[in-house]
């Protein structure tokens, strides 16, 4: 069995990959860097990791050349080029979780390191591996709409999850970690590249931090919902009521602090998530929209926008012979043919892993490629990292 080491073991690393690793054994977890002791120490023994295969930083853990298969990196935006490159030096099979940089030009410089690597590159696009997304592209490919024209993509971000990572989380700020459409919308950009199949030429984009800003508060408000905020029966954005019954609740186990309700209140009390949603002082984008247009003539339109009561990408592709539909949570595809003017209607389900099933899908896939005899990167993750900083100039530019 082939092995692989984590390196950061939060969000992704230990909540989302190294589980579904363990359980389906298609790879061994030998090895764990995470500068956080506790989360290191549960990593080390949730996973029978020895102790000289554990290590709290990066730097160290390369300097002992390769220990393992593959490496699959979960540290945070801004760390990302850095081990990638240390890994390529070492030899190791990689994925590297999205977005590869948040910086244009290291793209350029990785990019001309995978070019020819011998070893697996890939990164987080665990879209692709969705049953959605397979069913969508086993259908386009066996003709069923004919030439794509037209694709229209939303990001439904859902107001909760927008609040709890990109106001109050770790993605409020595009200097210490990416702009919006770049951190969030790589994704979206590879799954244009991946249905259309053709090359981005040229891409406008507009939008803003348009809400989440103090002049959008509904009157004089404390910094803190815990604060005694006199809007706090009414406002959505209410901390207390979103990590306690609400839909961010999902999200509690960040605060390190248990289920209990009091302690999440008094979490919130010193904690990001329990800040006014108006006085974060975030600058990254709560909707954009993106215009593109690609090399066999078919254009795009995509919305990320955080105004959305649930968490969902819904899709249209328009083709010369049809039209398809779907929304990814819901698993609904419809299928519409014009010759004979019927429709079909899909259902596809997943096994409970997160992104649709795209957390598994892709820890399948890159399990399968380090099985393979030769390697051959597809570089196109390069190239929607690029549409998302060229949508981002435009938008800045207004060009
Ligand atoms: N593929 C997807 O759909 C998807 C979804 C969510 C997040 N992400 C991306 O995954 C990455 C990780 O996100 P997360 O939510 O797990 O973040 P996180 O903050 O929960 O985890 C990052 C971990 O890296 C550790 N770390 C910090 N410095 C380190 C070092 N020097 N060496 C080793 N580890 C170090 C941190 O202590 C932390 O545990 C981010 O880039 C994020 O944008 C991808």
């Amino acid at each position: 069995m082939k092995t692989c080491i984590i390196i950061g073991a939060g969000g992704r690393g230990k909540d989302a990959y190294a589980p579904y690793i363990k359980k389906s054994g298609i790879m061994k977890i030998v090895g764990v860097v995470e500068p956080d002791d506790k989360k290191r120490e549960d990593f080390k023994k949730e996973y029978a990791v020895s102790e000289e295969m554990c290590f709290s930083d990066y730097h160290d853990f390369f300097q002992k050349g390769r220990l393992a298969d593959s490496v699959i990196i979960c540290t945070q935006d801004r760390m990302h080029t850095e081990p990638a490159k240390l890994a390529i030096e070492c030899g190791y099979h990689i994925m590297l979780e999205k977005p590869v940089s948040p910086v244009e030009t290291e793209i350029d410089e990785l990019e001309e390191l995978v070019k020819d690597y011998d070893k697996v590159f890939i990164t987080g696009y665990v879209l692709r591996y969705t049953p959605f997304i397979i069913k969508i592209k086993e259908l386009l490919d066996s003709g069923a709409i004919g030439k794509i024209m037209t694709m229209q993509l939303n990001e439904n971000e859902g107001f909760w999850h927008h609040a709890h990572s990109y106001v109050r989380g770790p993605w409020s700020n595009s200097k210490t970690s990416s702009p919006l459409i770049v951190a969030k919308s790589c994704h979206d950009f590879d799954l244009m590249l991946y249905l259309i199949g053709s090359k981005c030429t040229g891409v406008s984009s507009y939008g803003s931090n348009g809400y989440f800003t103090p002049e959008n508060a509904p009157g004089d408000v404390p910094m803190r919902c815990t604060d005694g905020c006199s809007f706090a029966d009414t406002c959505k954005y209410n901390a207390v009521k979103l990590y306690t019954e609400g839909k961010a609740s999902y999200f509690v186990h960040k605060f390190e602090c248990g289920e209990d309700k009091d302690a999440i209140i008094e979490a919130l009390k010193t904690n990001e998530y329990g800040r006014c949603i108006y006085r974060c002082g975030n600058d990254v984008c709560d909707h954009q929209v993106a215009s593109l247009v690609f090399e066999n003539g078919a254009t795009a339109v995509f919305t990320v926008s955080a105004f959305s009561l649930d968490n969902t990408r819904t899709i249209k592709l328009m083709g010369t012979e049809g039209e398809i539909g779907g929304c990814m949570e819901k698993g609904e595809i419809v299928l519409k043919r014009f010759a004979d003017m019927t429709e079909e209607h899909f259902r596809v389900t997943h096994d409970g892993t997160k992104h649709c099933g795209g957390d598994s899908g892709i820890m399948r896939h890159f399990a399968e490629l380090l099985e393979r005899e030769s390697v051959k990167n597809d570089l196109s993750v390069f190239e929607s990292h690029r549409m998302a900083f060229a949508a981002e100039r435009a938008r800045n530019n207004g060009k």
